[in-house]
């Protein structure tokens, strides 16, 4: 390991030099997904991602298992490692620190971020695993002035901004459900739905209640059971000031069903309106979109046409990602197409759908819990 004492800080940047990077959990998403085609075409994490981009320089490093620190800077290039945030932001000045270490353990990375004054933060979903540490940590960051980009990874997929501008204008006409089915935790993955539904329709959630859950309890292991793929509705509605939620405001549900993660990884959505479908296939990668046609068999009724298919892009959403957060240090973007305080809204959701569970499946209001 790099011994602080022995590294100068680095000064303050000029404008155009590259950003300084420093990632801290160098697990799947932080170095590893991609560690073995280095010099692939498009990034699967965030080491590849700021590695590739001229506008950032990858400093350090860190995770707690020393080993995977070293080897994690070693295949990326990066001059330093650490196996404790606390001194990594001690040794150098860091423009933009990627919080990739297991959701858990948010705080212990983020603190000494804002203490040492970083400029960006870029903050794995969810945004912690329970309502009281998220909201500490959207509290800390708004107290620091701190920019916060939460990698809810569709939203940088370019085949998710075409369907939502399509929803958005009125393709599929009035938003009337959409249902889900997923897997690996509500927190974990439910809550990747439940923000691209929010993206998707420029709705937020407002209520939202347990079905239960049909699956085994072996199915939340992974979670120590502390994150069940519970079977939940989510009443979305206009976000306070604004037009949203499909073509004209008004209210609709997302139901949500889910499946055991040991079988697959499961992330399907139907999104239905009055003028067609939208489907999310492969994991949620495949958008499909189905207009409306004239039965040809029996005649007076409407019935769904041949479905077309956009092209799959999500392999390009590390790299958008990568940019935004650039444009983020630099000042040249204000605000995160997803910042901490978007994010806190799909943990209330969770934190609603959880609390109904222990009520009996009654409607709570995400502002009962704020
Ligand atoms: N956006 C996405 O689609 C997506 C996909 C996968 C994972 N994630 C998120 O990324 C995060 C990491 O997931 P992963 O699959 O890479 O996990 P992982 O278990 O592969 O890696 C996590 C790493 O963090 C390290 N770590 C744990 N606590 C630490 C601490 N306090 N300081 C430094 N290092 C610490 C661990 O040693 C481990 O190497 C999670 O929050 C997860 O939800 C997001």
């Amino acid at each position: 390991m790099t011994q602080a004492a022995t590294i100068p800080p680095a000064t303050t940047p000029a404008a155009a030099a590259p950003a300084r990077v420093a990632i801290i959990g160098c697990g799947l998403i932080g170095a590893q997904w991609d560690a073995d085609s280095p010099a692939a075409d498009y990034s699967l994490t965030h080491a590849a991602g700021f590695t590739k981009n001229p506008g950032a320089q990858l400093l350090a490093c860190c995770d707690h298992d020393q080993a995977r620190a070293q080897q994690a800077a070693q295949r990326w290039g990066a001059p330093h490692a650490y196996d404790d945030p606390r001194r990594l932001f001690a040794a150098h000045a860091i423009d933009i620190a990627v919080v990739a270490a297991a959701s858990s353990a948010r705080w212990s990375v983020i603190e000494p971020a804002l203490a040492a004054g970083v400029r960006v933060l870029v903050i794995e979903k969810p945004l912690a695993t329970t309502l009281a540490e998220s909201q500490r940590l959207v509290a800390a960051v708004e107290a620091a002035g701190v920019r916060t980009l939460v990698n809810f990874s569709r939203r940088w997929d370019p085949a998710m901004g075409d369907l939502r501008a399509r929803i958005q204008r009125g393709e599929l006409g009035r938003i009337q459900r959409l249902v889900g089915s997923y897997g690996k935790g509500l927190s974990n993955n439910g809550s990747h739905m439940i923000d691209l539904v929010a993206n998707l329709t420029g709705a937020v959630p407002l209520r939202a209640r347990s079905l239960g859950s049909p699956l085994e309890p072996g199915e939340a292991e992974w979670s120590n059971g502390a994150d069940p793929a519970l079977d939940v509705q989510i009443e979305y509605g206009p976000a306070a000031g604004c037009g949203g939620s499909g073509a004209d405001g008004r209210r609709f549900q997302l139901t949500m069903l889910g499946s055991d993660q040991r079988a697959f990884t499961c992330f399907e959505l139907r999104v239905t309106g009055t003028l067609g479908m939208a489907e999310l296939s492969l994991g949620g990668r495949q958008v499909t979109l189905t207009g409306l046609r004239a039965d040809p068999q029996y005649a007076g009724y409407t019935i769904p046409d041949a479905p077309q298919a956009l092209p799959a892009r999500n392999l390009e959403a590390m790299d958008n990602m990568v940019a935004e957060a650039l444009r983020l240090a630099s000042g040249e973007q204000r605000a995160a197409s997803c910042d901490a305080r978007a994010a806190l809204t799909t943990a209330l959701a969770v934190a609603a759908a959880r609390r109904s569970a222990e009520r009996g499946g009654a409607w709570i209001a995400l502002h009962e819990l704020d």
